[in-house]
């Protein structure tokens, strides 16, 4: 991918899944890493394994990457990651803005609790990261790339997931708005879409469903027939952050096995 070789990144939600599959894709293109997660251990975990991969090391040396752990939806929590990045890394070129969570809940039972929760991770986290991302680009004033995590879900209302529903429909417009006001600073800014991926996070909500109902779901809700790789998305936020989208903005790359396709 062109021009992501010494690009500073972070990416938050990085500790698992989608994220640290990204984290690893920025690092095999020569990006520098930082990346956020909720749990300390997790954090401290995944820097531990991608610093070991030999296989990452460029040839200025070893992968850089480092962790910081804390809850993106406090402001406290959001600024510690944003200015913990820039302290580390001298900069922010890149923003995965990734982190999520997710849980089924019939429409019926959400609980307000329940609700702003999700709302709160998933919309408002996603905003003050990004926001206090873009204050620092813009007084850079070197523009820079936000990526902001959506879901098919943000397109469609897949029953059992209001809430979470509802937050990734509000990133698709956060992203265009987000487009509208920073474009004029040279902060290209989009959003990505996937489908169902194999990630711990769809582990967790598959518990307690039988094996041929995920089967079933994969065969019979996607065209390709399987779920996506996290690496299938990291390649999605890799094309986004490049050179080779200089030109995508305000848009969302929707990565689903052609789920969306189907009728
Ligand atoms: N897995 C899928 O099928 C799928 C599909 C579409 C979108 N997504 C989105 O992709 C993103 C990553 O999901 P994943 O499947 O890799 O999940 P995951 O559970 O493997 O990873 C989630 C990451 O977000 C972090 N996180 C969660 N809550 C946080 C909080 N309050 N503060 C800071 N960090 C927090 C976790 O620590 C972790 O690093 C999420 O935004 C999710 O909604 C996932």
């Amino acid at each position: 991918m062109r021009g992501l070789a010494g690009k500073r990144v972070l990416i938050s939600g990085g500790s698992s899944g989608i994220g640290a599959a990204t984290a690893r894709r920025f690092l095999e293109e020569g990006a520098r890493v930082v990346l956020g997660g909720l749990d300390q251990a997790e954090v401290d975990r995944t820097v531990g394994e991608l610093s070991t991969l030999s296989a990452l090391s460029g040839p200025s040396g070893p992968a850089e990457v480092t962790g910081l752990a804390g809850d993106v939806s406090a402001e406290s929590g959001a600024a510690a990651l944003v200015d913990g990045a820039i302290a580390a890394l001298g900069g922010i070129d890149v923003l995965v803005n990734n982190a999520g969570t997710a849980w089924r809940e019939p429409f019926l039972e959400i609980t307000p609790a329940h609700w702003d929760r999700i709302i709160s991770v998933n919309l408002r986290g996603m905003f003050l990261v990004a926001q206090a991302t873009a204050r620092h680009m813009v007084e850079r004033g070197a523009g820079g790339v936000i990526l902001n995590m959506s879901s098919t879900n943000g397109l469609g209302g897949e029953a059992d997931y209001a809430h979470y529903n509802a937050s990734k429909g509000g990133v698709l417009l956060l992203t265009k708005t987000m487009a509208v006001e920073l474009g004029r600073h040279g902060i290209r800014v989009n959003a990505l879409c996937p489908g169902y991926i194999k990630t711990p996070l769809n582990a967790q909500i598959s518990e307690g469903l039988a094996d041929d109902f995920v089967s079933g779901y994969e065969s019979g809700h996607i065209p390709l027939g399987r779920a996506g790789l996290a690496e299938e998305v990291a390649a999605g936020y890799a094309f986004l952050a490049s050179d080779d989208a200089s030109f995508v903005h305000g848009t969302e790359l929707v990565i689903d096995g052609g789920q969306l396709a189907i009728m």
